[in-house]
């Protein structure tokens, strides 16, 4: 992380240098916060960052803080305003990504949401891509289940949740996959380790709703509107079993770090004919148009930091 960066803390722009937190911080030890991950794109040929679905991210993460009894300092207008004038006085002129966060901020022992005041930063850093396969991923059904709503709820992005998320991964590189996919507490596919997933199957989009214990996430939501708008194909949202995963025509997976990422296997059984699938292929150039302001149907998605 560059030392120099500015960020802004607790009400004020500082130095990434300057902007501490202790070492027994409620956030850090217990992982009571949330966060988001924000994309902005940098297109040169119009001198110009384009930021994504900052009102998404930031309705989200007031609805994450709000199932943590936590209250965020400002509303989606403001945060927008604080992200676009971090931008500008970073001058980013590249792709980038940005997270903004809320956490408990007390120091004593004694985990708890209560009576502990709270810490809101934006951090920007460099993007650089999260998928090394971008062209089809090797997946496996993970033997830890996603956390159940009744336990955490995996709609709001907690940050102490992410640990779900870090077994399941880890353990999926440790044997020698990519990526690794969640069944639900009653064994219905849920996500990714940190992205939705889509099947393609007799031409309709199936993708698990959002009581499958998912993340309900932005770029889940772009790819719904583009399917339905653009393609004209129908959506189905439904709890769906890990044999379709199976017979699926094509999988992909979405997120805001990643984009979106085509599916080559699962438990080493190709997916479709073992080629990156045409609905794939068309949802993912359209999104890559609409992320850097070249579709007139989606300019309501972005922000723009230097116009
Ligand atoms: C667990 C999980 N699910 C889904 C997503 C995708 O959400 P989004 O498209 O909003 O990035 C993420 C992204 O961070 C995630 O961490």
């Amino acid at each position: 992380m560059d030392q120099e960066t500015i960020v802004f803390s607790n009400g004020d722009f500082v130095r990434y240098a300057d902007a501490k937190v202790g070492l027994m911080t409620h956030g850090l030890q217990y992982g009571t916060g949330c966060f988001e991950g924000i994309r902005g794109f940098w297109v040169p040929e119009d001198n110009e960052l384009y930021l994504f679905q900052l009102k998404e991210h930031y309705d989200r993460l007031t609805t994450s803080a709000k199932i943590l009894t936590m209250k965020l300092p400002y509303d989606t207008a403001k945060l927008i305003e604080l992200t676009v004038e971090l931008c500008r006085r970073n001058t980013i002129k590249g792709d980038v990504y940005i997270r903004p966060f809320i956490c408990k901020s007390a120091e004593d022992v004694g985990v708890r949401l209560h009576d502990a005041p709270e810490l809101f930063a934006i951090v920007p850093v460099p993007y650089a891509p999260y998928v090394k396969k971008p062209n089809g991923l090797d997946v496996a059904v993970s033997a830890w289940r996603r956390a159940d709503d009744t336990m955490a709820p995996p709609r709001a992005k907690i940050t102490g949740l992410y640990i779900n998320s870090a077994l399941a991964k880890s353990q999926a590189v440790a044997d020698g996959y990519d990526e690794a996919i969640f069944l639900s507490s009653d064994g219905h596919v849920s996500e990714a380790s940190a992205a939705n997933i889509f099947m393609v199957r007799d031409g309709a989009l199936l993708t698990p709703d959002p009581s499958q214990n998912v993340l309900e996430g932005c770029t889940r939501k772009a790819i719904l509107t583009i399917a339905k708008k653009n393609l004209g194909m129908e959506i189905i949202e439904r709890s769906v079993d890990r044999g379709e995963l199976y017979a699926a025509d094509e999988i992909f997976l979405t997120g805001t770090a990643l984009g979106i990422v085509p599916v080559a296997s699962v438990d080493r059984r190709t997916v479709g004919t073992g080629t990156v699938g045409p609905i794939t292929t068309q949802l993912r150039t359209i999104y890559e148009q609409c992320v850097r302001n070249r579709d007139a149907n989606y300019h309501h998605w972005i922000t723009k930091v230097y116009a």
